[in-house]
């Protein structure tokens, strides 16, 4: 009977066609769950090598100060200084008054206690910078003076931030002495402005 004869070949063929659709199935669906497995995000962070330094006049100024961001917010730096209303310096953040000093925001958790700012206290000369001293709360300038003790007076949006009216005591000396050390910065310039 033909019937009899076909069956055997329609069921094999039914049988091949359902392991293609399975198969099939299950394989396309495999690259499409690995795509969706997501890196993670590298932390950001900035970790301060001396020649990272640049002359103050290659920074932004902002009022009577200098900042700059290494890691590509420096619209978001601007922003907060400019306003002068508080607000977190994001990552990356380098704040300077003089060519001497430095604070830089690494990456969060760094150091819960400065706000995630590292202390710099630097010697620079026309050959460039060189890092004197580093660090969280114990960091001093080359006067004896702890950094983090006179910027941790600063009102608590301001991030550690003092300038004039922050809440810090005011240093010792005057805006024209400070012009005149920001002023002769030694390090070459890399624009000429
Ligand atoms: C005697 C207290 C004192 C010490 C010590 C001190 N600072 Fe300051 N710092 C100030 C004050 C006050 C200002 C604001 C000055 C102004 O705008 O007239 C300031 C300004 C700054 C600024 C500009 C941004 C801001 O906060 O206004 C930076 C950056 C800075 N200091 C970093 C440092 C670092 C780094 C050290 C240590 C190596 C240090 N300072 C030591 C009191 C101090």
């Amino acid at each position: 009977m033909r019937s009899a004869t076909r069956s055997p070949w329609f069921s094999l063929v039914a049988l091949c066609f359902a392991i293609f659709v399975v198969i099939g199935g299950c394989g396309s669906d495999t690259p499409k769950a690995a795509s969706k497995v997501e890196t993670p995000k590298p932390i950001e962070d900035l970790n301060m090598a001396a020649t990272d330094f640049v002359n103050l006049h290659d920074m932004t100024p902002v009022r009577g100060f200098f900042v700059a961001n290494k890691l590509g917010h420096l619209k978001e730096t601007v922003a907060i200084a400019t306003a002068n209303k508080g607000g977190k310096y994001p990552v990356g953040t380098i704040l300077q008054l003089v060519p001497q000093e430095a604070m830089v925001k690494r990456r969060a958790g760094f150091n819960p206690k400065t706000k995630d700012w590292e202390f710099f206290f630097l010697t620079t000369s026309a050959a460039g910078t060189a890092i004197d001293k580093r660090g969280g709360e114990e960091v001093v300038n080359r006067f004896g003076g702890n950094c983090y003790a006179c910027h941790a007076a600063a009102q608590g949006k301001f991030d550690l931030v003092c300038e004039k009216t922050h809440g810090c005591a005011p240093l010792p000396i005057g805006d024209d002495l400070i012009h005149g050390i920001q002023a002769t910065d030694p390090r070459p310039l890399a624009t000429k402005n």
